[in-house]
């Protein structure tokens, strides 16, 4: 298993880090099988899997929940996990007992925090109580409200900068890595270049240390629409939906179930049973 300090090595190897969500048991051992180096439970899972517009009304019951069918399903993947919105905000004691549960409680490695400012302080408590800290910079969706919708940040020069200033107070925080989401690839570019931890893009171009897309997103399941950045593999959702209706029509035609999917009783014993 890959870890923190294997992920630095990667940067200085020019070796790209490969970044996947996975929200449970089969999409976990799918996402170790396919060669991840991370595993990231997004707070995504409040949209992609429980049907949230957005990724507010995610708690952390919601993440420990899923994280431990992640966990089982990827025990030799690094696995962060995202803290939700509000959990990490109050106090630096409320979001290490927030952290401290996420970690105890599912076996995951590493936590994710959006934002710099404000949370820097967290950062670096975490950090020094033992938890590694991803963060987030760029389009930070709990701050969806504040931003005025998902839109790509950091297009002027003023943003810009602050956001290359934001990054390098992640690292100073104890940051082992940021992910970049939704940033032109030039400002993208320039993140990566300013700071030793690895930059793991999302809608932030190539030229950054790694990539992370959605589990969903990649595969076309359940989704409907995907942004601009996503590249999506296949689209298994028509196999699904074809699936179930296939199996529906054979229960009402009486094509379902055939013997070889039927168990049968001996002659002699339906011979004692009836007489
Ligand atoms: O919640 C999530 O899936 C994320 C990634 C998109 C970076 O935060
Ligand atoms: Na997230």
């Amino acid at each position: 298993m890959k870890q923190t300090t294997d992920f630095l090595k990667m940067k200085e190897k020019n070796e790209k880090i490969v970044m996947l969500t996975a929200y449970d048991y089969p999409s976990a051992k799918q996402a170790e099988q396919g060669g991840v180096d991370v595993i990231l439970v997004g707070d995504s899972l409040g949209m992609v899997v429980l049907g949230y517009d957005s990724t507010i009304p995610v708690t952390v019951e919601d993440m420990i929940h899923h994280t431990k069918a992640v966990k089982r399903g990827a025990k030799d993947t690094f696995i962060v996990v995202d803290m939700p919105f509000l959990t990490y905000h109050l106090s630096v004691r409320d979001t290490l007992i927030n952290a401290g549960r996420i970690i105890q409680e599912t076996g995951a490695h590493a936590v994710k925090l959006e934002g710099a400012d404000e949370v820097i302080e967290k950062i670096s408590a975490l950090t020094k109580a033992g938890i590694p800290v991803c963060a987030h910079l760029g389009l930070t969706p709990q701050s969806v409200g504040v931003l005025g919708g998902y839109k790509v940040q950091g297009k002027d020069a003023h943003a810009a900068k602050k956001l290359i200033e934001d990054a390098k107070e992640c690292e100073k925080a104890g940051a082992f890595a940021v992910v970049l989401e939704c940033v032109p690839k030039q400002l993208a570019e320039e993140v990566a270049k300013s700071i030793s931890i690895p930059v793991i893009g999302i809608g932030a171009g190539i030229n950054v240390d790694g990539q992370v897309l959605v589990y969903h997103d990649i595969l076309g399941y359940g989704v409907e629409r995907v942004p601009k950045f996503v590249k999506q593999y296949h689209a298994v959702n028509p196999f699904m939906i074809e699936s179930i209706q296939a199996y529906a029509a054979d229960v009402k035609n009486n094509q379902f179930p055939e013997d070889k999917h039927t168990f049968t009783m001996k002659e002699e014993e339906l011979k004692v049973l009836y007489g």
